[in-house]
């Protein structure tokens, strides 16, 4: 028998609040240009917030992360005539590529896991339509786990993205516009890299800090949190953004 498309793959994430099996589907659509816009929107925030990643990453780090964030950014934007003809799953593998590329340090490896790990769990055929978005969020955030083994309270961006995926998932059994959604996403994302503050960092250059990592953000969370604010604002402004809530199609069988 052929081996389900990643798409259909149920996937489980420590730390994650998981939805009962027969829940509603939800299926996020969006226009061909989400991901174009998302990704201009981060680059415009990783810059305008440079300093701000840079002087996070003193603090508690060697004081790059503004620096390869940027050099990140600007591989895809350089690179973005070839984003344009691409399906939305190839999309997110070049994009995979250039961070992995560019970026350096830790992170660099860890956002291109994100991207990859994304990008196996879009279908081809739905370009722009993401059947189940909370799934295609959940892959990254496994990816990133997957290389960095982070778990909730290491002060990583880990920290930011499992509540967020918590939050997406959660969608699927609220009545609530898109609009207000992603409003939520966002504030839930910022008080998520807020509380990495008090954390004392087990991951990561912050590690060897040991106790003097309390009291100061982790960067690499902050970095997440504008990647995670910049997709609730392009999807907010997509006009093709759409939430549709389907009831759950599970049958009891009559015995
Ligand atoms: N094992 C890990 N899992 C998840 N995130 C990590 C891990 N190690 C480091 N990070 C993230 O990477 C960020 C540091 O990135 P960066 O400064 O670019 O790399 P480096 O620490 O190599 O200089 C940290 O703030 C943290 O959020
Ligand atoms: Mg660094």
């Amino acid at each position: 028998m052929a081996a389900p498309h990643p798409a259909t793959r149920q996937v489980k994430t420590p730390g994650v609040t998981h939805n009962e099996t027969n829940a509603p589907q939800n299926t996020l659509a969006s226009s061909p240009t989400l991901l174009l816009n998302w990704i201009s929107a981060y680059h415009k925030a990783i810059v305008a917030n440079e300093h701000w990643l840079t002087e996070l990453d003193s603090a508690i780090g060697d004081g790059d992360h503004g620096a390869n964030m940027r050099r990140g950014v600007e591989r895809i934007m350089e690179h973005r005539g070839d984003l344009k003809g691409a399906d939305l799953s190839t999309q997110l593998r070049m994009i995979s590529g250039h961070l992995t590329a560019s970026v350096g340090g830790a992170s660099g490896p860890l956002y291109g896991a994100f991207f990859l790990h994304a990008s196996c769990v879009v279908s081809p055929r739905h370009e722009t339509r993401i059947r189940n978005f909370a799934t295609c969020l959940e892959a990254g955030l496994q990816g990133v786990v997957g290389l960095g083994h982070a778990v909730a309270g290491d002060k990583t961006m880990v920290d930011v993205l499992i509540p967020v995926v918590t939050a997406y998932k959660s969608i699927v059994r609220r009545h609530i516009s898109p609009a207000q959604f992603f409003s939520e996403t966002i504030q839930i994302a910022e008080a998520a890299m807020k509380s990495t503050i008090s954390m004392q960092a087990r991951k990561g250059r912050a590690s060897y800090l040991g106790a003097r990592s309390i009291g100061h953000q982790d960067p690499g969370a902050t970095s997440m949190f504008l990647l995670m604010r910049t997709l609730a604002e392009a999807a907010t402004k997509d006009p093709a953004f759409t939430v549709q809530t389907q009831k759950s199609t599970t049958r009891k069988l009559i015995p």
